[in-house]
């Protein structure tokens, strides 16, 4: 509805602080890495200058190395924990030591389609930083030729159940005092517990210690675990990176290469036990032996087994609205507790893309039309319960209305 339409970009422009967006205010009161990608998407909907300026500024922060930081922190904020002096990276602008699910390729083609023209200056300019970011992916998170992750952040999917078994292996005790800020913006039962943020907080001050030298973080450090989540996501990424290059007159055999091998990897994280794509802790190289709706995003690499729908179904008609983060049958499911359990409207997105693309219409059009009803009976929140619908974390949320504007709405 144009209501709706118009509550949206509301929310969009009310989250801007200034060539950036905030995911919500008061809880996440940063640049957050993939939220601002999918933020972009969103204004590409009526203000492609803006649309572009928001990628940019996240690329602003980029490091020497290629990695783009999961948090930029532009301007100090209290109310966030853990802020820039915890991380202690020495950035400029200050940001955090470890990234995020590579959505910004994907994002940038979305985006330049909607005007290829308007956009060849800008993309022209951005193109090379983020093949360089790419190549940071390849370089330094890819050793088993999937992509590992180095703190359940940095997956995007914080406390999963997928990373209960890396999490266990780490020592939270030794952290010292410290305040939690999200526990006071939205309800604790909707947040990670205790004993997970002091984990959280080990892994932040082991990459500080060591002066965020990424080879050391994870050859010694606390958690390695490979996801299948960020390999889906940059398959498909640098298939759109490699697009957008050859429009530029650019070689992308390079790029095409990375695919290649991320595809050729890809089924090393089948797991026969459960039936699906899973995570692997490469500390005692264990498979997680959970199923969560990352599994699903093989849809949108092109690496889905023939066995995977029949999964998805299962696990889609235990709940009334899809996708939940996590599998409704098993015993760590907890409906309303983030990413154990509640659906997300912006991973929903992403797998219908994957969805359309592979053919299956019916299901990328129910997950739309479920992901809709939420938002129209809720409005813009951060992630619903998938059984009641009950709207849960942050409200008006820039992602959730970035998705309305330009695929469920
Ligand atoms: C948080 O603070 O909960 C964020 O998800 C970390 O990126």
């Amino acid at each position: 509805s144009s209501a709706l339409d118009d509550q949206a970009r509301a929310i969009l422009q009310g989250n801007d602080r200034g060539g950036y967006t905030i995911p919500t205010d008061g809880l996440y009161p940063y640049q957050w890495n993939w939220d601002s990608a999918f933020a972009a998407w969103g204004f590409s909907t009526f203000d492609l200058d803006r649309a572009w300026t928001e990628l940019e500024t996240l690329f602003s922060a980029q490091w020497d190395d290629g990695m783009v930081p999961h948090i930029i922190f532009h301007k100090q904020d209290p109310g966030y924990f853990p802020g820039p002096e915890v991380w202690g990276t020495n950035k400029t602008p200050a940001t955090s030591g470890i990234s995020q699910p590579p959505v910004a390729a994907t994002m940038a083609r979305l985006i330049l389609q909607a005007d290829p023209e308007a956009g060849r200056e800008r993309i022209a300019a951005l193109w090379p930083k983020i093949v360089a970011w790419h190549r940071w992916w390849r370089d330094y998170r890819c050793g088993t030729g999937v992509v590992a992750i180095t703190h359940p952040w940095e997956s995007g999917r914080d406390n999963c159940p997928d990373w209960d078994i890396g999490m266990a292996g780490v020592d939270g005790s030794n952290v010292g005092e410290y305040t939690r800020r999200d526990t006071g913006h939205v309800d604790p039962s909707m947040r990670p517990g205790k004993a997970e943020y002091d984990r959280y907080i080990a892994m932040v001050q082991f990459g500080r210690a060591c002066g965020w030298d990424q080879r050391e973080i994870v050859a010694n450090g606390p958690f390695l675990m490979e996801d299948p989540g960020i390999t889906f996501i940059l398959t498909r990424a640098n298939d759109d990176l490699a697009a957008m290059g050859r429009d530029l007159g650019h070689d992308v055999s390079e790029i095409e290469g990375w695919a290649a091998d991320l595809r050729a990897a890809a089924p090393r994280l089948w797991n026969p036990e459960t039936r699906g794509f899973d995570a692997r802790d490469l500390k005692t190289g264990r498979f997680a032996d959970r199923i969560a709706s990352a599994a699903f995003l093989a849809y949108l690499a092109g690496v889905e087994t023939p066995e995977l729908a029949a999964r998805m179904d299962g696990i889609w008609d235990a709940v009334r609205y899809g996708f939940p983060s996590a599998d409704p049958a098993a015993d760590s499911f907890e409906p309303r507790r983030y990413w154990r359990g509640p659906s997300w409207p912006v991973v929903n997105a992403l797998l219908a893309i994957g969805l359309k693309d592979r053919g299956l219409d019916a299901a990328a059009e129910r997950l739309r039309r479920e992901t809709a009803e939420l938002i129209e009976a809720h409005g813009f929140f951060e992630y619903f319960d998938p059984i009641d619908g009950t709207p849960c974390g942050g409200d008006a949320f820039t992602w959730t209305a970035a998705i309305w504007l330009t695929w469920a709405g």
